[in-house]
């Protein structure tokens, strides 16, 4: 086939995959020619439009790394991560709902013992979180593997001070015969997400912030179920309605208790105010 125009062209290409073996593989390179043609014969973009995309995607591919991925931050900001996390993950009653896991996680973190300090000299006002780990239904499940971490009192991870040398405010522990866990670490603060690249230049044109809201984030897995990728927000913190990246759900704010200067619950005395955490996290059975 030849003289394509405007309309005809999007079939001759969905044709063109007509013999694509693996049909999922079909639906979806042929369900996005088709929405991407509407896409344009929509917006018509100029010449100087398509190549300014083609040049933002190329920047997005020369910044990332290893550690940095800016096609997942546009995924993030462009709220495609929660829907296709949304997609993926609708949850039954009782089970805990999910977040992104954002870029900040690494594997591997130290293994502690329940009410282990885990800000490992991460500098703040002390927090304590006490947790449990049930199935949805509320069966306890010991021995889930929880794995936390969280920004400092500057809204920074241990993995972008390249000063330190050692993990810090992270941590992975074992949940006890009821399933219950606790910790001490600090605060954490809302941060701005890396913006110092393309998404930072797509927030900037279009004038949205890069903040996200103060949160600790929890991976729990347990065999038998689906691991829950989660954070838990404080309720009195900044951007609780902007989130940069779309991750807030009611069921995931909490008030981060105050308390005044005395024990933990630990028994540890502490001279100043000190918050407390406590929630119930509900595993969704499944692989
Ligand atoms: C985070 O919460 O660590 C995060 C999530 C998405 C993008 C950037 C950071
Ligand atoms: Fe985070």
């Amino acid at each position: 086939m030849r003289d394509f125009n405007e309309t005809n062209i999007t079939q001759a290409v969905i044709e063109r995959f007509a013999n694509t073996p693996d049909p999922r593989l079909k639906q979806l390179v042929t369900r996005l020619v088709a929405h991407l043609h509407d896409y344009l014969r929509e917006v018509e973009p100029s010449f100087p439009e398509w190549l300014a995309a083609i040049q933002f995607l190329t920047r997005a591919g020369q910044i990332s790394n290893e550690t940095r991925q800016e096609f997942i931050l546009l995924s993030d900001t462009l709220g495609v991560s929660m829907l296709v996390d949304a997609i993926n993950h609708r949850m039954p009653a009782g089970a805990t709902e999910t977040t992104v896991l954002g870029p900040f996680h690494v594997a591997g973190a130290p293994l502690v013992e329940s009410g282990a300090d885990i800000s490992f000299g991460a500098v703040g006002e002390p927090l304590y979180i006490e947790g449990r780990v049930t199935s949805n239904t509320g069966a306890p499940l010991p021995g889930a593997m929880i794995d936390i971490w969280h920004s400092d009192q500057d809204g920074f991870y241990d993995v972008q001070r390249p000063e330190l040398d050692h993990p810090a405010a992270r941590a992975r522990i074992l949940a006890g015969a009821d399933g219950r866990f606790e910790v001490r670490t600090i605060m954490p603060a809302a941060y701005p997400i890396p913006h110092d690249g393309p998404v930072g230049e797509m927030l900037q044109a279009t004038k949205r912030h890069p903040w996200r809201p103060a949160h600790v984030h929890f991976m729990i897995a347990q065999p038998g179920y689906e691991t829950l990728v989660t954070h838990l927000f404080a309720s009195d913190s900044d951007y609780l309605d902007s989130d940069a990246v779309f991750g807030v759900k009611n069921t995931l704010i909490r008030d981060f208790i105050r308390r005044d200067a005395g024990p933990l619950p630990d028994g540890t005395m502490v001279p100043g105010p000190w918050r407390h955490l406590q929630f119930e996290f509900g595993l969704k059975p499944g692989s």
